[in-house]
């Protein structure tokens, strides 16, 4: 999309089979859409997620829900999972998971310091966490005997993925009538994600009163705004945003920092100057650690874990000069608006130092990995803190153990 940017400019037409869509790629169109945002902002319809939920006769999230009932929905979630002070009190279960997570990789890691799949062990890092802070429960992935169960769910997760993007850009309804292997292989992954996910909702309400609380489903329900069938469906999509996203976030972060050096070494200084021999990072501590903060703007900035995120107009809207008609899908693509050299000088080059000088020149649209308004990713906060953590520790390990 950066390439087709360059090539077409900051805002173009798209259409691929039979998705019409605008494709923009510079923040000042990503402001103008911003401003014009309504209380209820719609995204682009996950039809075949959908399709499956009717299907099955299952209800709609925080991803797949629209108008009052979304924001009824995000309204319940959020006062858990955006507000700082909470947030803040997460890092004793993250670093805990961290803990074992230092440990396996230190056991699985062979000679010349090479792990055989790194990227799984992220994935297992991240379900780990957010089941741990979702249900207070330990699935036990970074031990040697793992449930077949919770490997299975972030493989379905994984599956399910691989057959989202064609089954986006084709008629989905098609596919279910044809019953095609697409639309059984989609069917089946997503048949496995809830039985996961509702078994651990059923196991952690059975248990409410006996144990103890502060997890975020103890929380949400016992708000009593929402049904079990709506709790099913928005900690589904909760598990699953949890896992792939923060996963790859970390593994850039880690690449990005292995590639530069003079950055790591900075890193390092500042940890070892702010935490007192064997102490554990918590949120307190990280906020005297600015210079490990922007090393995660500047990764997510460089190398964004999700490539775009997309606004359907809910009103004839004019964006840089052109009338989108009501309707209209927009694009918003992050690669295209976080390599822009007319808001980033050296936009390639990993550049931390840049957020802590250039603070105030930055245009804040020019890197929104989270994205934007009302709609913002809810997890943003859990996802910043489990980073930080990480990150910390990734750099300490070897005098923590
Ligand atoms: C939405 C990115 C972690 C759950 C989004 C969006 C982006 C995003 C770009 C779309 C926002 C928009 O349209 O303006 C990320 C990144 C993450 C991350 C980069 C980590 C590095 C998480 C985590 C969770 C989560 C940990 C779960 C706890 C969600 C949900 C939405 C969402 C439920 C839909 C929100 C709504 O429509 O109300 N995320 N996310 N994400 N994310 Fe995340």
């Amino acid at each position: 999309m950066h390439q087709y940017h360059q090539k077409f400019g900051k805002i173009f037409k798209m259409n691929l089979g039979t998705f019409k869509s605008v494709q923009i790629g510079d923040p000042t169109l990503l402001e103008s859409i911003f401003r014009k945002e309504s209380n209820y902002p719609r995204r682009l319809e996950i039809k075949p997620w959908k399709m499956y939920r009717d299907y099955r006769n299952e209800a709609y999230g925080l991803l797949t829900q629209e108008g009052q009932a979304w924001q009824t929905m995000r309204k319940a979630v959020q006062r858990n999972l955006m507000d700082p002070k909470e947030v803040a009190k997460l890092d004793l279960k993250m670093n805990e998971v961290m803990q074992d997570f230092v440990t396996r990789i230190n056991n699985i890691c062979h000679e010349k310091g090479c792990v055989d799949d790194l990227y799984f062990e992220l994935n297992k890092w991240s379900y780990e966490t957010i089941c741990f802070i979702l249900y207070n429960r330990r699935c036990g992935l970074l031990q040697e005997a793992c449930g077949e169960d919770d490997l299975k769910f972030i493989k379905s997760v994984k599956e399910m993925m691989k057959y989202l993007g064609p089954l986006m850009v084709t008629s989905v309804n098609l596919h279910r009538k044809l019953n095609t292997p697409q639309w059984q292989k989609h069917t089946q992954a997503w048949d496995d994600i809830f039985t996961t996910a509702k078994r651990f909702i059923h196991e952690r309400l059975e248990n409410i009163s006996k144990s103890q609380k502060g997890d975020i489903l103890s929380k949400i329900s016992e708000q009593g705004q929402l049904s079990k069938k709506e709790l099913s469906a928005i900690f589904s999509e909760l598990q699953i945003g949890g896992i792939e996203t923060t996963a790859n976030a970390l593994m850039w972060a880690i690449f990005n920092l292995s590639q530069n050096y003079n950055a790591q070494e900075k890193l390092y200084e500042e940890i070892q100057n702010t935490l007192l021999p064997g102490d554990l990072p918590t949120s307190q501590s990280l906020k005297q650690m600015p210079y490990l903060r922007s090393c995660l703007k500047e990764s997510m900035r460089l190398t964004p874990t999700v490539p775009f995120t997309s606004r359907t107009m809910e009103e004839d809207t004019n964006v840089g000069g052109f009338l989108l008609p009501q309707g209209t899908i927009v694009m918003i693509n992050f690669h295209a608006i976080t390599w822009n050299e007319d808001f980033y000088t050296d936009a390639k080059k990993f550049k931390p130092e840049r957020w802590l000088q250039d603070k105030h020149t930055l245009n804040p649209f020019a890197s929104t990995p989270f994205g934007i308004g009302r709609r913002m990713c809810v997890g943003r906060r859990l996802a910043e803190l489990q980073l930080q953590l990480a990150l910390c520790w990734q750099l300490l390990k070897s005098t923590l153990l």
